[in-house]
């Protein structure tokens, strides 16, 4: 009986999306060249940024920085969604499952983090454009990554070190195409006020502090920009910054949507788009968002594709 027991304690089972069968060929191969445009995508944002010598400045290096994010958000739950699609067998060992929970929390983490850190770099360029090069020093640059990635660590370690300690009983089926943390957390047979509250205590802060800090930024930008009197300047202005807005709107819409989903027990169609939306198409549309719009973006591409710059 023990024994019995423990097996179903060592692997868990993903429900999937709540697909229909005839339509499940349709998905696979949707999301499949969703997932290859991601990493396509932003291995070429990657690519360029370091091959060409104008792209080394604090906003690009940051950007890179994104699309490595993005690169390695969606590639911690696409592959194994992409497979279990394919297979009868959707089980998932307890270590990978506590493997994928946890760099999910911290690719999520870090993305927020950059474009806390994109946004700053804003508005020093924007609201103090004379001390931009002695603010935005290389140092500084390597500090803020590092601190978003010392921090996204330390939170997911923590979460998932939490989880770790949780005993499963034999309900063992995750209502989620991949081990997400409050999906889990349901399947838990003990007490899980101390992970509920760490949730409530840092995801409050680790979301909505960012996301002033963002605000705030965008609001100083704005304020400048009403100030200034060349229709040019606010073109330029808007040129760089729209797009960023973009991606922030589009990170932040998808989180609150999430947050005003009412957590009913099972996976809905609407909570599987709302999951679908940021794990693979905001991953997929950054680094478009980008390129489509910025001219030092395009003119890299043509002077590698043209002028052959050696790899
Ligand atoms: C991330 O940003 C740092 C600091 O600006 C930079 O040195 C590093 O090359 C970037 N990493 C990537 C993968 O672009």
């Amino acid at each position: 009986m023990i024994k019995n027991n423990q097996t179903l304690f060592n692997q868990f089972l993903l429900l999937g999306l709540p697909i229909p069968a005839e339509h499940q060929q349709l998905f696979f191969a949707l999301f499949l060249s969703m997932y290859l445009t991601t990493i396509l995508g932003n291995l070429i944002i990657i690519i360029l940024i370091r091959l060409d010598s104008h792209l080394h400045t604090p906003m690009y290096l940051f950007l890179s920085n994104l699309s490595f994010s993005d690169l390695c958000f969606s590639s911690v739950t696409m592959p194994k969604l992409l497979q279990n699609m394919q297979s009868q067998d959707t089980s998932i060992t307890y270590a990978g499952c506590l493997t994928q929970m946890y760099f999910f929390v911290l690719f999520g983490g870090l993305e927020i983090f950059l474009l806390v850190v994109m946004a700053y770099d804003r508005y020093v360029a924007i609201c103090l454009p004379l001390h931009y090069t002695s603010i935005m020093s290389l140092k500084l640059c390597v500090c803020l990554v590092l601190l978003s990635w010392v921090i996204s660590i330390l939170n997911s370690m923590l979460h998932t070190l939490l989880l770790a300690r949780l005993s499963f009983c034999e309900d063992n089926m995750i209502r989620h195409f991949f081990c997400d943390m409050s999906a889990l957390l349901k399947l838990a047979c003990s007490d899980i006020y101390i992970n509920e509250l760490m949730i409530f205590i840092l995801g409050g802060p680790l979301m909505v502090i960012p996301f002033l800090l963002i605000v705030m930024s965008y609001v100083q930008i704005i304020f400048s920009i009403l100030k200034a009197s060349s229709t040019r300047a606010i073109y330029k202005v808007f040129s760089t910054c729209g797009s960023h807005l973009t991606v922030v709107s589009l990170f932040y819409g998808t989180i609150i949507g999430l947050y005003l989903c009412p957590s009913a027990n099972n996976f809905t169609a609407k909570e599987a788009s709302i999951a679908i939306m940021y794990t693979v198409v905001t991953p997929m549309l950054n680094p478009f968002i980008y390129s489509l719009r910025n001219r030092d973006i395009k003119e890299a591409l043509i002077n590698v594709l043209i002028k052959k710059i050696p790899l």
